[in-house]
């Protein structure tokens, strides 16, 4: 047997070094490096490539055949996935623990036991405990099979002997490799098992779910090179406070990212919610300042949100910027558009920004709700009910057009909102019935639309 030699892979970006050092030589990151052990076995990671060796073809004789995807039987979870599983993908499940990955994968492994065979393996908890959630969920006759192990040959075994159509493995964290010597969890025994998992899926065995959990930065534990070595990574969140989850993919080699199931923990389980956007409304029983709502395009599906702003005298030297669910720098950004431009100083003021319900939003649509949000807080005068208001701000002061528009008024359209403030550029030919438009051109203009109306 070859002797063990040691690498040391950054948990950041995958990247190898022949020793241990404080900062990563490649992504210059901090205390990233862990111990890597090869050269232990046969089954070592690196030794074989993925697909045994083909011919090479041209692109024009590979039949394109639409690969038969199968559901998950959770249609919140199959629009995550893109339309469901595709065969011989692997998926890895992220997550802070208690959030329902669990749950939320055993309610679909029901669903699809009916039709097809699945194995769920599980390595933290006993046969008992996961028969336990079964009679919580209802679902104590589903046809799931269940293997209590944690020793990757096994599994492997089992998978090539019952041929299962879909297999989880919850967690990846609790395998182990008896090729490797590493302790269950470490880099090496993560990095190995999950390839060995993948290379079975892709030579045509089961749709590989895999969950992982999260570090205390929020992202996947074990290194980075999980989520490059997967076809799909989705997060299931949500807000510790609420019982709404949300499962997002953020990357997808089958469909769309930024894609967002929304589900609601009850007493038997999840359910799925058809209608996202009146949670992510609080319900204000009279008009408040400093709320304005706004449609966000998640993936596919537009979303209202209600974005909430608070202004308070500073008490310190430097005022404080404070956003939750929104980008920090976006917020010191617009604020110096809202002064320069409109005239609207909160230099001394300290200025907190919440998108509501826990909904994170990435793209700049949401700047000039905002902005308006931040004035009405600021002027202590709601905004006129029944707006909806979205927009990108620029430097300059005007007011960019979004993608996709007409969705968005659509959506708001659907939930009553009666009137929309929105980029000149973004106006319709054909308004959606119900919804009168405000449109600008300038961040003056929206402030001004805001105190003529409110
Ligand atoms: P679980 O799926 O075990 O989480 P994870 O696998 O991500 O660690 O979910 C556990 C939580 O879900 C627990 O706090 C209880 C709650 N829960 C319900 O509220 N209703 C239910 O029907 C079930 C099964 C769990
Ligand atoms: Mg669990």
């Amino acid at each position: 047997m070859a002797r063990a030699k040691s690498v040391f892979v950054c948990r950041e970006c995958g990247g190898e070094s022949p020793r241990w050092q404080g900062q990563c030589p490649h992504c210059q990151a901090w205390n990233t490096l862990a111990e890597f052990r090869t050269g232990e076995g046969k089954g070592s990671a690196q030794r074989s490539s993925l697909t045994p060796p083909s011919l090479v073809q041209s692109l024009h004789q590979v039949k394109a055949e639409s690969l038969q995807r199968l559901s998950s039987g959770l249609p919140e979870f199959d629009r995550v996935l893109g339309g469901g599983f595709v065969p011989g993908g692997v998926v890895l499940l992220g997550g802070d623990p208690g959030i329902g990955k669990s749950t939320l994968l055993l309610q679909s492994l029901a669903q699809v036991g009916k039709q097809h065979g699945v194995l769920y393996v599980t390595g933290e908890e006993s046969p008992e405990q996961v028969a336990e959630r079964a009679r919580r969920l209802q679902l104590s006759g589903a046809a799931v099979d269940l293997l209590a192990e944690t020793r990757l040959q096994a599994v492997e075994a089992v998978i090539r002997e019952r041929q299962p159509q879909l297999v989880v493995i919850d967690s990846i964290q609790t395998l182990y490799s008896d090729a490797l010597e590493a302790a269950p969890g470490s880099v090496s025994q993560v990095r190995d098992c999950a390839a060995q998992l993948t290379r079975l899926a892709k030579s045509g065995g089961p749709v590989m779910i895999l969950v992982g959990h999260v570090t205390k930065e929020g992202t996947l534990a074990g290194p980075r090179i999980l989520e490059h070595m997967v076809d799909t990574v989705l997060y299931f969140e949500g807000d510790g406070s609420s019982s709404y989850r949300l499962i997002r993919a953020t990357k997808n080699r089958f469909g769309a990212v930024n894609e967002l199931g929304v589900f609601g923990m009850t007493e038997t389980g999840l359910r799925e919610v058809s209608n996202p956007s009146a949670l992510f409304m609080s319900r204000h029983a009279q008009p408040v300042s400093g709320s304005c709502a706004t449609v966000t395009l998640e993936g596919t599906r537009p979303l209202v949100v209600e974005i909430q702003a608070l202004l308070d005298e500073s008490r310190m030297g430097i005022p404080r910027r404070l956003t939750v669910g929104l980008e920090q720098n976006r917020l010191a950004l617009l604020l110096a558009v809202l002064h320069r431009h409109a005239g609207v100083s909160c230099g001394d003021q300290d200025v907190f920004v919440n998108a509501v319900a826990g909904v994170r939003i990435g793209e700049p649509a949401a700047d000039l709700a905002i902005l308006l949000a931040i004035v009405s807080s600021l002027r202590n005068r709601p905004l006129p009910p029944g707006w909806v208001v979205f927009g990108e701000v620029g430097l300059a002061g005007e007011v960019r057009p979004v993608q996709r528009g007409l969705e968005r008024l659509r959506e708001a359209a659907k939930l009553g909102f009666a009137v929309a403030l929105i980029p000149r550029a973004n106006a319709p030919r054909q308004v959606p019935d119900g919804i009168r438009l405000i449109t600008v051109e300038r961040v003056e203009e929206a402030v001004q639309a805001y105190r003529d109306g409110s």
